[in-house]
């Protein structure tokens, strides 16, 4: 016997999931018009498993509905770099302001078991000391994400190591690592029942990624032809730890397309977004280049 309230529940549950179901055709790749959320967005490119939005990740009215299944991302810093569509040199409450609404819309654009993998600065130190990466995880979890880890990424920047403050004084000296934080976070339920259930990773990888400092270098901004890329590593890593085979992998900050290639050349679907035309354009070219025969 049922009582209303449990069949109130149930159909709630198959109507959520009908609306996050993502079809495959015959060649499995996503049907893009099968996908509520995705279907009323400002596409810019799609090939096979890739699908690029050229728009605002500010705009909660982007995509319609929770899609994601995990996110990989690396927002603007607010350190002065010059891109082409935004501004990167806010005050530090702006920035904070930024930062509580592009993660309140991912949380909204997420499904229930959606890993959020978060490279943000550990701290700043040039116009006044600030705990970035502090400040970011705390505005995260006021939204609603849960806390799970933090990975160190050492980077090797020896640049950074040359701002000293007061050389050979306690007067002010200024410590700088040269790292930068991958926050891991999720929406609901960190063990992950959805999905394929299908992992791509090896014995040695899972060993060596599970060890939370992880060491590869930056990518060059002359090669990418984009001022700030990652390197594929850090999507790479995200992706075949966090995700199963066919999981939908979101960049809400797409740049150069870093993440979605990767998630295409490892058997995922590869969902990007970006406001500046001219980068959706240089990850369109890097994508065809780029990109493994999927
Ligand atoms: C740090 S870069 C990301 C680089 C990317 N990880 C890569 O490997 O190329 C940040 C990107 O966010 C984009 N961006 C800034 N504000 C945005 C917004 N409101 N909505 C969507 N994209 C935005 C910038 O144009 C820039 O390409």
């Amino acid at each position: 016997m049922f009582n209303t309230l449990e069949v109130k529940k149930t159909v709630f549950e198959q109507e959520r999931t009908i609306k996050n179901h993502i079809i495959f055709d015959e060649r499995q790749q996503l049907n893009i018009a099968s996908c509520p959320a995705l279907s009323n967005a400002p596409l810019y490119f799609a090939e096979n498993n890739v699908f690029l939005f050229n728009g605002d990740v500010l705009s909660e009215n982007t995509f319609t509905n929770e899609f994601a299944d995990l996110i990989v991302t690396s927002p603007p810093y607010n350190v002065d770099i010059k891109y082409n569509s935004n501004n990167d040199d806010l005050s530090y409450e702006e920035y904070l302001d930024f930062t509580r609404k592009w993660i309140a819309n991912c949380y909204k654009w997420a499904k229930d078991q959606c890993r959020f993998l978060l490279n943000i600065p550990l701290d700043k130190n040039k116009g006044g000391q600030r705990s970035v990466g502090a400040d970011i995880t705390v505005i995260a979890q006021k939204i609603g994400w849960k806390y799970h880890s933090t990975i160190v990424w050492n980077e090797g920047n020896i640049s950074r190591r040359t701002a000293w403050g007061s050389w050979l004084s306690a007067s002010s000296p200024f410590v700088i690592a040269p790292v930068e934080l991958i926050v891991v976070l999720y929406k609901n339920d960190w063990k992950k029942i959805s999905g394929t259930k299908i992992s791509d990773i090896s014995k040695q990888e899972f060993m060596d990624w599970t060890n939370g400092l992880w060491t590869f270098n930056g990518e060059s901004k002359k090669r990418i032809g984009h001022p700030a890329p990652f390197p594929i590593q850090l999507p790479y890593r995200a992706i075949k730890l966090f995700s199963y085979t066919r999981d939908v992998v979101f960049d809400p900050f797409s740049g150069s397309g870093t993440t979605i290639l990767t998630a295409a050349n490892n058997d995922r679907v590869g969902v990007g977004l970006e406001i500046d035309q001219k980068y959706c354009e240089v990850a369109r070219k890097r994508i065809l280049s780029e990109r493994s025969i999927i």
